[in-house]
């Protein structure tokens, strides 16, 4: 801290950068001069938004997931929709967003206070970045070095989000997904593991129960008990919105019982079950599940380094091409 203040003395402080890194580069002390407190900001308006929503830290988690695997993590996300341009975060089914994706006014809370402190400083992506790292630790995970200078885009991209892995996905197109993103088989295990919080509705799960790929009988990978249990949670014509935890044994904790659910033939959606149980997870993910499942230490490890991989998808970083926005809902000037 000391070093970066002295350094900020000699230079401009109204512009944010990152020293040395190459044009498309983020780095961890892009706000260090221009808005030194921004991570401490967010964290303190996310433990506040906790008091009322023990579920927060994990939608949030899953924002900066949505907006990443959307034409990067450029937060377009997050804007509003106008004439013309349907926003990502109405994608309704089979795209996961509309009436499934919350958090928006948390940010929106974030990005006042940042505004107060610092204004047109802090771009809205980077508040995702740094509210997905802040909600793991928060819920007893790894912390990393947020990697920061993303701009804000100008589109939301409504059709794209039809591209997001869906529930129902074999292990065969889950792996296609993240591998047209760069995205290897430990980046796709690690990050499923965000699955070890946060909530799920019924309608995710009752073709699993019931009636597993038009088969008539439920999902032969599913443990029984599991079966059992969720059947009486999700009765074949009970609410479809009811909500479900995730990783029943530690519902909002951050650790490593997905893995450990998984291998007891717990997990909750097809999507969770095929990382260990597809016939193609032999030479592939099961033995990342086996790891993850027998060591926390390896899974944060892994769960660490594949969040900062996602956070570098397609980041915009030409001031041509991007802004820091006022407002995270709208494009500047709109
Ligand atoms: C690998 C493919 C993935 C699929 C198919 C998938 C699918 C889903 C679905 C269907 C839900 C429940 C939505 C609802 O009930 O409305 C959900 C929730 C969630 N997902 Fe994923 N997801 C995936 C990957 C990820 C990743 C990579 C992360 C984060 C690193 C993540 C974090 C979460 C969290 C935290 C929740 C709970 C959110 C809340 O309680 O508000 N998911 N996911
Ligand atoms: C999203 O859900 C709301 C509330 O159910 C609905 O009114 C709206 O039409 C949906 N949006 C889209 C684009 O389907
Ligand atoms: C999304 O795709 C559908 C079907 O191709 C098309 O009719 C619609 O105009 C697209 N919407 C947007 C906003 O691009
Ligand atoms: C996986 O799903 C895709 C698309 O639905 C399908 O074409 C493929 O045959 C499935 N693979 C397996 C192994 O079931
Ligand atoms: C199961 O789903 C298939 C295909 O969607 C459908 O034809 C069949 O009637 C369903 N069976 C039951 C028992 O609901």
């Amino acid at each position: 801290m000391a070093a970066a203040s002295s350094w900020c003395l000699v230079v401009v402080m109204v512009v944010a950068l990152c020293v040395g890194g190459g044009a498309a580069q983020l780095c961890e002390d892009y706000y260090d001069c221009t808005c030194p407190d921004a991570y401490d900001i967010v964290r303190r308006v996310l433990i506040e938004a906790h008091k009322s929503d023990t579920r927060i830290f994990a939608s949030l988690i899953r924002l900066h997931f949505h907006d990443c695997f959307v034409q990067g993590c450029d937060a377009s996300l997050l804007l509003d929709t106008v004439p013309g341009m349907p926003s990502e975060k109405t994608s309704p089914p089979p795209a996961p967003n509309n009436n499934s994706a919350r958090g928006f006014p948390v940010v929106d809370d974030v990005k006042a206070a940042l505004e107060d402190a610092c204004p047109g400083v802090v771009s809205c992506a980077d508040i995702l970045a740094l509210a997905a790292e802040i909600s793991v630790e928060l819920s007893g995970g790894p912390g990393w070095g947020v990697l920061l200078g993303r701009l804000d885009g100008m589109t939301s991209d409504f059709n794209g989000s039809l591209d997001l892995p869906a529930p129902t996905d074999n292990l065969t197109v889950l792996r296609q997904k993240f591998d047209k993103l760069n995205l290897n088989d430990v980046d796709l295990v690690a990050l499923s593991g965000g699955h070890t919080f946060g909530r799920v509705r019924c309608q995710f799960v009752t073709d699993r129960l019931y009636n597993f790929s038009g088969t008539g009988r439920p999902d032969p990978t599913m443990d029984f008990a599991y079966r059992s249990f969720l059947s009486q949670r999700c009765p074949p014509n009970g609410p479809p919105a009811a909500l479900n935890d995730l990783d029943p044994t530690t519902p909002d904790t951050f650790d490593n019982h997905y893995y450990t659910n998984i291998e007891a033939s717990r997990g909750f959606l097809q999507s969770d079950q095929e990382l260990k149980s597809s016939p193609e997870a032999g030479g592939t993910t099961a033995p990342i599940v086996d790891r993850f499942a027998s060591s926390q230490g390896a899974f944060f490890a892994s769960f660490a380094q594949s969040m900062i991989n996602m956070g570098n998808l397609g980041p915009v970083t030409d001031p041509s091409m991007g802004e820091v926005r006022t407002n995270c809902r709208k494009v500047n000037g709109s």
